[in-house]
């Protein structure tokens, strides 16, 4: 027998009824993503000044082998395309929501996610080795994750100053990725020439960066165009910080939406 609307209301109040929905959304995302942690964070507030953001950015946690992995991601189920998003070294700035005043123009892409790389942020880590070779361990971890769930995502990375060695040594180890990953938005790059693979050469590039850059000078771009065979280059002119992508968050999101050819 159907229930009759009243009835029903006196069996779940509409707060139980949202409380389980929003119990089993959040089940679902840890069955679905393998993933043991996952909350919804809402964005920091005062970060108006990127590209219009309303959805929710959730909060997930990964076990992996040398702890916890902590990522905050928008999830885009229809989307095909995954954003990996890499922050730089500075302890201090830099984890996963170093990029919150950018995560409108990531979601205009895919689904996102934000890594706190081991050491940095809410991810941690008794090993964080020499160079990029744990933070890279744990990236793939990340990507295994989401392969695993949806085989034909296609990966875009993002990566800021040190975050781009990262990006490299995982397409270094993991050579099958190449043919998943559809680009790379690097920004101000911090890594030598020779640290990046072959197959890395050929990829779509978006190079990013402040004129006046003072920790990697922009001329440094001129040497790696000459390796990126499709590289893209930006220049922020005026501009002198090693963050151009927070300095000028609407710029950065113009540049990387024609870069994809996306309308905005
Ligand atoms: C994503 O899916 C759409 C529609 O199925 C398709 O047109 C597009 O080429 C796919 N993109 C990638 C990067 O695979
Ligand atoms: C750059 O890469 C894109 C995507 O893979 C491709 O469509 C385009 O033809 C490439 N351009 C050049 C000049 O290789």
């Amino acid at each position: 027998m159907m229930p009759s609307k009243t009835s029903a209301k006196s069996t779940l109040t509409p707060p139980a009824v949202f409380t389980a929905a929003v119990l089993g959304a959040v089940c679902f995302y840890c069955f679905y993503y393998g993933i043991i942690g996952a909350g919804i964070d809402e964005l920091e507030a005062g970060r108006t000044d990127g590209p219009e953001f309303t959805g929710a950015i959730e909060s997930l946690t990964l076990r992996w082998e040398y702890g916890m992995l902590h990522v905050n991601a928008v999830q885009q189920i229809e989307s095909n395309v995954s954003v990996i998003v890499i922050h730089g070294a500075d302890v201090k700035t830099q984890n996963a929501k170093h990029w919150n005043p950018n995560i409108g123009t990531f979601a205009r892409i895919g689904s996102v996610y934000l890594v706190d790389l081991p050491g940095f942020g809410e991810t941690t880590s008794n090993n964080r080795g020499v160079g990029p070779l744990v933070p890279s361990f744990a990236i793939r971890k990340l990507i295994r994750e989401i392969l695993s769930e949806s085989p034909h995502q296609r990966l875009l990375f993002c990566a800021r100053g040190w975050g781009s060695k990262v990006v490299m040594d995982v397409l270094r180890r993991e050579e099958s990725l190449r043919e998943k990953t559809v680009g790379a938005i690097l920004i101000a790059p911090f890594m030598k020439t020779d640290k990046i693979p072959e197959a890395a050469k050929s990829l779509k590039t978006l190079l990013i960066w402040a004129g006046k850059d003072p920790v990697v000078p922009s001329g440094y771009s001129s040497v790696l165009k000459g390796i990126f065979s499709n590289a893209s280059l930006h220049v922020m002119s005026n501009l002198k910080s090693h963050m151009p992508e927070t300095d000028r968050p609407l710029e950065f999101d113009s540049q990387v939406l024609q870069w994809l050819s996306i309308d905005s």
